[in-house]
């Protein structure tokens, strides 16, 4: 065996991951949860995700890995020996959970790319000086249970886990209910390891590194996100009747706001993004003006007062709106979260391990939200990006070329041989 220092590892060769048992493994989770048309949708605390958690904790154990879960279901594959389990761990992951007809990538990637990363360090006879360890956190895409990335925001103490638990989803269930019909609401301690430091691989899931000509993205930041429910009330009247001046339509509001938030952002000239993602009307007929809309505004900018400007159009929208067609709109907070910025020095990490492995890297921002945003409160955290064909993503054609995902994989696996030794920041 051989302790793998900070001094060792500069002579020694590049390493790879096992290629076939990745992409394998990637593609056989991406089995598990699909509807007999063959969409695969594993929301959070469904008996689909039972069926995923079950296959990953299988492999955790087969790869003889210490399984912990806590009481919000996040899973860690934790690896460890007497010579180094004081030290606080390096912590690797992302999620299982999926969106409603999603892609086989986001999450799942970073997920057992970091348990490849683990078993090949394994493979090698290489112990670090620190512990190693794969989590997998609980509903970090928020479609069933709002906010998303609940299991690391509770995990960092950012959410009381009686609160969490007691989360209610789109579909009236309880998140706490759930976990604990689908075994998954453990006894491990919440924030049971506090990390050294956190990287997270995951695809891109937008443009810029395939239309760049980039295998790798070094994410130094992530935009903040702003979820909200509006729910406008206006008056159900007949479709043929009802002269168009004498309407209190909430769908004709819904629609506007939609409208304005678009042509805001186009006039602002700014980055900010803005989707109206989920739209009910009631009572839903054709010839019946609705006398209710309820739908989500996601709003996202790198920028906190640019997002707060933004979330303030909106608000002034709303009132302009409600007196204009005559209903009464409120508003809920789902979800609330500013920009991250990320740790340099792991930043630089992914780009020397690019560099070394002969990767074209460049720094980014990300767009979508991670686990590692919540991970950050508590430990030097980091984002590594590999290319997304067409910039696809929450969908099933989201794809990444296999020889990019072991690229990634590879850089991750670099980056946790020099912080995981002695001599990198703090040991
Ligand atoms: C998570 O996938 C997000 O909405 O960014
Ligand atoms: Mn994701
Ligand atoms: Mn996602």
């Amino acid at each position: 065996m051989t302790r793998n220092t900070h001094e060792s590892r500069t002579q020694m060769p590049l390493h790879s991951i096992d290629v076939a048992r990745l992409t394998g493994r990637i593609r056989e989770l991406g089995e598990i949860g699909r509807d007999p048309q063959g969409q695969l949708t594993r929301l959070a605390g469904s008996d689909n995700d039972k069926a995923g958690r079950d296959r990953f904790v299988g492999w955790l154990e087969t790869a003889g890995l210490e399984v912990a879960i806590d009481p919000i279901g996040n899973i860690f594959g934790i690896w460890r020996d007497e010579g180094n389990a004081d030290a606080a761990p390096v912590m690797l992951g992302s999620h299982i959970d999926t969106v409603i007809n999603a892609g086989i990538y986001d999450g799942c990637y970073g997920v057992l790319a970091a348990l490849e990363v683990i078993e090949t360090l394994k493979g090698r006879g290489v112990v670090p000086d620190r512990p190693v360890v794969v989590a997998a956190f609980t509903n970090e895409e928020g479609v069933r249970y709002a906010p998303d990335m609940l299991g690391s925001l509770v995990y960092v103490g950012g959410l009381p886990i009686e609160a969490a638990l007691a989360t209610i989803g789109t579909d009236g269930s309880v998140l706490g209910e759930e976990l604990e019909r689908i075994g998954y609401a453990g006894d491990a301690e919440p924030g049971l390891l506090r990390p050294h430091a956190y990287v997270e691989l995951h695809i891109e899931q937008g443009p810029v590194l395939e239309r760049e000509g980039f295998a790798i993205g070094a994410v130094e930041n992530l935009q903040g996100i702003s979820w909200q429910r509006v729910t406008i009330d206006g008056v159900a009247n007949h479709a043929g009747t009802t002269p168009m001046a004498m309407r209190n339509d909430a769908g004709l509001a819904a629609a506007r706001i939609g409208l304005f938030l678009r042509e805001h952002i186009a006039l602002s000239n700014a980055p900010s993004v803005a989707t109206v993602g989920t739209m009910r009307f009631e009572p839903d007929a054709i010839n019946v003006i609705p006398s209710r809309a309820t739908f989500t505004v996601d709003l996202r900018d790198p920028d906190e007062d640019r997002l707060q400007v933004l979330e303030a159009a909106l608000a002034d929208f709303l009132v302009r709106v409600a007196a204009e067609e005559g209903v009464e709109i409120s508003v809920e907070r789902l979800a609330r979260f500013q920009p991250v910025g990320f740790d340099q020095c792991i930043v630089e990490a992914i780009e020397a391990s690019a560099k070394a492995h002969g990767l074209k890297s460049r720094r980014m921002t990300s767009g979508a939200g991670h686990d590692a945003q919540m991970i950050a409160r508590i430990a030097p955290t980091a984002m590594i990006f590999v290319p997304s064909r067409d910039g696809i993503s929450h969908n099933p054609r989201e794809h990444t070329e296999p020889a990019d995902l072991v690229a990634g994989a590879n850089v991750l696996l670099d980056v946790v041989e020099r912080i995981a030794c002695r001599g990198w920041k703090g040991n």
